[in-house]
């Protein structure tokens, strides 16, 4: 089953903010819709927001064919729905330069979009899987964090797809999934993923993550990414960081797995990524609070970033 598609002339999705109680598919027809839908995560993670990103532009097409300005506008509003991941903006700028052809060349984009995130999650599962093994022998334990499975991408994901590939080969141990403050990704999403596909796994709270590091439980940590910088600076939900320094301390390889689609050479370093800050209310009731979406792991922390095409080590460069 696909995160999203274009079905019947409409955009499909699986409703994130239903999981784990029930398996809803939304359909969306009109760029309201799918700005809304993005801005509530029922869509999210980085590689399906670069195929809604590109849906979003054939929707813009199609609603407002015929009104120049109210179609820019459009475009404008489903590539800043959010700013983090790099791959929304690059998905609808991708299929917006196929405006001039009309409607049928930008969905022809979009579905190119979607068919390469596809073989995408395919060949980074089998890299990533292979890099896992090279690195911590034939039986590692892992710990993951948000969800970057198929909910995240199309089908197969990213760091999840490498952990479901090594569970098919029969080289798994375990795998503990933190729960991911505050929208759960973790706990809702990963492990309704991870419980399908027959894995072993427990939740663990975001802040045990580093500890049982510590206490030698964790042979390597491995995440996705919603943006990579030119210099391998790795932006990535928010306790990204903290498993990052723990792994450090501990000794654990902290490994990024991300399409090509997710490097952003035009950004030079961490610093210079706007960092989604969300409602109050997702955190706490009736108090003030912070909620960065995301966080940066700077590039001296990272083991390996491992895409679809190749394997970085930095502080190696990502051009
Ligand atoms: O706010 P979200 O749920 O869209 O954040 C998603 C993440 O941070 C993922 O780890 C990232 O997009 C990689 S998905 C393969």
């Amino acid at each position: 089953m696909r995160t999203i598609d274009w079905v019947d002339g409409a955009v499909e999705i699986i409703d994130q903010t239903a999981l784990p109680d029930s398996l809803d598919v939304l359909r969306l027809t009109t760029v309201d819709e799918l700005v809304d839908a993005i801005r509530r995560l029922a869509v999210r993670g980085a590689p399906a927001l670069g195929v809604a990103g590109a849906f979003g532009v054939a929707l813009a097409a199609r609603q407002f064919a015929g009104d120049p300005g109210a179609l820019a506008e459009g475009v404008h509003r489903v590539e800043t729905a959010r700013p983090t991941a790099v791959n929304l903006a690059r998905g609808a700028r991708r299929a917006a330069a196929r405006l001039p052809g009309g409607f049928e060349a930008v969905l022809a984009e979009a579905r190119a979009v979607r068919d390469e995130e596809i073989a995408a999650s395919a060949a980074m599962a089998a890299r990533g899987a292979d890099l896992v093994v090279e690195l911590c022998g034939e039986r590692p334990r892992m710990l993951t964090h948000c969800n970057t499975g198929g909910l995240a991408a199309v089908t197969g994901g990213t760091a999840l797809g490498v952990v479901t590939e090594l569970h098919r080969r029969g080289h798994l141990a375990s795998v503990v999934a933190s729960e991911t403050r505050p929208l759960l990704q973790g706990a809702r999403l990963t492990a309704w993923e991870l419980g399908r596909a027959g894995v072993d796994f427990r939740v663990a709270v975001d802040g045990a993550g580093p500890f049982l590091m510590a206490r030698g439980e964790v042979d390597a940590v491995i995440v996705g990414a919603d943006r990579i910088c030119a210099n391998g600076d790795t932006v990535n939900k928010i306790g990204t960081y903290a498993h990052a320094l723990g792994a450090h301390r501990a000794g654990v390889p902290f490994i990024v797995v991300a399409p090509e689609s997710t490097i952003d050479p035009d950004t030079p370093d961490g610093a210079a990524v706007e960092i989604e800050d969300r409602a109050a209310g997702e955190v706490v009731a009736g108090l003030p609070a912070a909620n960065p979406a995301f966080d940066v792991t700077p590039h001296d922390l990272i083991t390996a970033i491992v895409t679809d095409r190749r394997t970085i080590r930095p502080p190696a460069s990502t051009a």
